[in-house]
Parts: structure tokens; C-alpha cells; sequence
């Protein structure tokens, strides 16, 4: 199953400013990130059984300079995103990654490694496996 998570939606935390100047978006808005390290976009996500889960990170970079990040999970950097230019503000784009998720409530956070911060993040979306065990044999 897939859930959707919005970067605007408590839990969700963003070090910067709740925007909806830039069209496109899903839901109310989206996450402008303080331009700098510091500035991240962190969400609350729930797995019903430990495991790998598929991220889906929607996003609009409207320079030309990639805006990496490392995504941190429960505190560990999972993967890493690079967050290319998408042509403008207002045009979204989406990276998708793998990470490893514990039972229960986990914290997936989008840490920028440049001064530059993140790209405005609009949401993520988690797609777990059923947890469902499958037959052998
Ligand atoms: C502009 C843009 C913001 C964006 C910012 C940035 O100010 O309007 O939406 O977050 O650039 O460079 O991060
Ligand atoms: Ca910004």
C-alpha cells in the first residue's frame, strides 16, 4: 500500500516556510526549506512490518544547480538524492529511493548537504509490502 505524506502536514516538520506561491503542488502547499544546511524537511512514517520501503520524493528545483540531500532515517543516512534543477518552480518533478524501515513510527528526514538547502519538497510518498508472507514451495 502507498501513503501519502505532505510536507505541510504535521508531523511533518520543515525548517523554513510552509509556501504555495508555485503552482502544482499536492494539498495546501509545500516545504520551502531555509536555503542552508540547516534547513530540512522531515515526516513522520509508519510501517506496519519492518522492512524495505520504496520513497517517493516530490520536488521542484527552479535553478540549475542540483540540490543534493542525504535522507536520514530515524537518525541514519539511508541514501542520498541529488535533486537536479526541474526547469522552474513551478515544475515538479519526482526521485525515488529505497530505505529500510522499523515496525512502528519512523522518521525520514531530507538533510541538505549544500548551502544552497533542498529543493521545495511537496511530499512523500511510502509504498510498503503487504507484510503479508508469501507460500514456499
Ligand atoms: C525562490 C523561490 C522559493 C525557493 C527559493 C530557493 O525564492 O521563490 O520557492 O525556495 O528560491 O532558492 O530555495
Ligand atoms: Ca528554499
Amino acid at each position: 500500500a502507498t501513503t501519502r505524506y505532505e510536507a505541510e502536514t504535521s508531523p511533518a516538520v520543515c525548517t523554513g516556510t510552509i509556501d504555495s506561491n508555485w503552482t502544482g503542488f499536492s494539498g495546501s502547499g509545500f516545504c520551502n526549506g531555509d536555503n542552508g544546511t540547516g534547513g530540512y524537511a522531515q515526516f513522520t512514517v509508519n510501517a506496519s512490518a519492518a522492512g524495505t520501503a520504496t520513497l517517493k520524493v516530490r520536488f521542484a528545483n527552479g535553478t540549475t544547480t542540483a540540490r543534493p540531500a542525504n535522507i536520514l532515517v530515524n537518525g541514519t543516512t539511508a541514501a542520498t538524492v541529488s535533486f537536479e534543477g526541474t526547469g522552474a518552480w513551478n515544475t515538479w518533478a519526482t526521485k525515488t529511493l529505497t530505505v529500510p524501515l522499523r515496525a512502528g513510527s519512523n522518521t525520514v528526514r531530507l538533510g541538505p548537504t549544500t548551502s544552497a538547502g533542498l529543493p521545495n519538497v511537496d511530499y512523500l510518498d511510502v509504498e510498503t509490502s503487504s507484510g503479508e508472507p508469501q507460500p514456499t514451495g
